[in-house]
């Protein structure tokens, strides 16, 4: 009898992390009707995305404006305020509803800012600088392409 409920527990349990596993990997998407993937958030949730966003797109503002302006500090200052260390306020419940892909994206964007941040220290040329915030915003398109949050 306690075998029975041992191993049904541990059913269970493998059960819900497999659950987990497979939310944490998918998210939760549909196909919006331009054919992008729509992911279902709430409003708070999709608010911490977008502001995420507009934080992003001040960077490359920044960064643009500092390398025009020969203003090396700009850059490196616009490019850390959407850092790696910009990742740490999603909610776990926000990061199950992000499919692995968008996720993978995401910290890649975020990383392309610690590069620019490196780059910038350690005196790369403007036009090497340029190169990676044209990679970078390659990230931004290919993930505005594929995803949209209604
Ligand atoms: C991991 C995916 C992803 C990446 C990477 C990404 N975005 Fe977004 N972004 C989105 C989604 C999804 C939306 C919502 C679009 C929609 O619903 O049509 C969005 C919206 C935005 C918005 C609108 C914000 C608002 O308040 O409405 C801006 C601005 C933006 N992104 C800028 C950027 C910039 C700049 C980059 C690159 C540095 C970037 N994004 C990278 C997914 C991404």
């Amino acid at each position: 009898m306690t075998k029975t409920i041992a191993w049904a527990a541990l059913a269970l349990w493998v059960g819900t992390a497999a659950a987990v596993g497979v939310l944490f990997f998918k998210g939760q998407t549909e196909t919006a009707v331009d054919g992008r993937q729509a992911i279902t958030l709430t409003p708070e949730e999709r608010d911490i995305v977008l502001t995420e966003m507009r934080t992003m797109l001040g960077s490359v503002r920044d960064v643009v404006a500092g390398l025009a302006d020969g203003d090396m500090k700009a850059v490196i200052d616009g490019a850390r305020t959407s850092g790696s260390n910009m990742q740490t306020a999603v909610p776990p419940a926000l990061m199950l509803k992000l499919p692995m892909a968008f996720k993978e994206l995401g910290f890649s964007a975020h990383s392309g800012f610690d590069e620019i941040v490196v780059a910038a220290q350690q005196g790369e040329t403007p036009d090497m600088i340029l190169a990676k915030l044209g990679e970078q915003l390659g990230r931004c398109v290919s993930c505005h392409a594929e995803y949209r949050l209604p």
